[in-house]
């Protein structure tokens, strides 16, 4: 890999997008490397917790690169947008936390790269926004359909129709990142909250992501029943037995993710 660099320490991949003298803006070889890194991390056993961030003071990640879509015809375009979000849809199903790590601008292609994470945190001066339809497109790897099931569709419409930025304080206040922290603070404060995340039931967490994820596609009654199946499926955990035993002895749970 030459774009994107993961240092692993203490079960936290660390996922940096090297490219900040464009923003680090994704081109297909961005999108080949975060794919082939989220397939090696999906099933290493040293790593618990994934952040995804961009390089550099000023971006997380300013879209996708403009310079390779300006010549696209429809099929390669539909192509293009079929392609990004396949990968997207495998960092959305990963089995542990995926945390973005929101520094600086997350537009186009960068919120939906953030969208697909499963928390996001952000700097204070962090910027997120969907610019597409200032050029001339709409959001391709997810924007339409992830940004409205987050913050609503009357929000999620104000900014793909407007292509306006938001600050991360209104994106706090409309829930699309979690939490925001001082840009000197945001490494430790994404560290703090990843480690908080690995002392948690890995395989409980697997499981709430599947209950959320596919929850969220099927009718209450339907997700209802998918919930108690998961927590039935959970009931013959060692996770259970330990995060429970570990209660009632009043010691830290050491979970084993089986
Ligand atoms: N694709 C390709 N290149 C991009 C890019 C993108 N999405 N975003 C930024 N860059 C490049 C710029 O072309 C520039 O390259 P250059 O130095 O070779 O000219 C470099 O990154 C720095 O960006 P620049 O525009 O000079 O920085 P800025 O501080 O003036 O503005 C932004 C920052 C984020 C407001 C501006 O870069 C921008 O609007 N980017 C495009 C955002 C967008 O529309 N994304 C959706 C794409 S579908």
């Amino acid at each position: 890999m030459s774009i994107i660099t993961v240092e692993t320490a203490d079960r936290i991949a660390w996922l940096t997008i090297n490219r900040p003298e464009k923003l680090n803006a994704l081109n297909a070889e961005v999108l080949k490397e975060l794919e082939c890194a989220f397939a090696g991390l999906e099933h290493d056993p040293a790593v618990g917790v994934v952040v995804v961030t961009g390089s550099g003071e000023k971006a997380f990640v300013a879209g996708a690169d403009i310079a390779e879509l300006k010549d696209l015809d429809s099929a390669s375009a539909r192509r293009v947008a079929l392609s990004g979000q396949a990968v997207f849809e495998r960092i959305e199903r990963m089995p542990k936390p995926v945390i973005a790590m929101v520094n600086g601008f997350a537009l186009g292609g960068g919120c939906e790269l953030a969208l697909a994470c499963h928390v996001r945190v952000a700097s204070e001066n962090a910027r997120f926004g969907l610019p597409e339809v200032s050029l001339g497109i709409i959001p391709g790897y997810g924007g339409t359909q992830r940004l409205p099931r987050l913050v609503g569709k009357g929000v999620a419409l104000d900014m793909i129709l407007s292509a306006e930025m938001v600050g991360s304080a209104d994106a706090l206040r409309m829930g699309l990142v979690s939490r925001v922290f001082p840009q000197a603070e945001l490494k430790a404060g994404t560290e703090k909250l990843a480690k908080t995340l690995l002392t948690r039931g890995p395989l409980a967490q697997a499981h709430a992501l599947t209950a959320v994820h596919q929850g969220l596609e099927m009718p209450l009654d339907k997700g209802l029943q998918f919930e108690a199946a998961l927590f039935g499926l959970l009931a013959t955990s060692e996770d259970m037995k330990e995060g429970m035993g570990a209660f009632l002895e009043k010691r830290p749970a050491q979970f084993k993710g089986r």
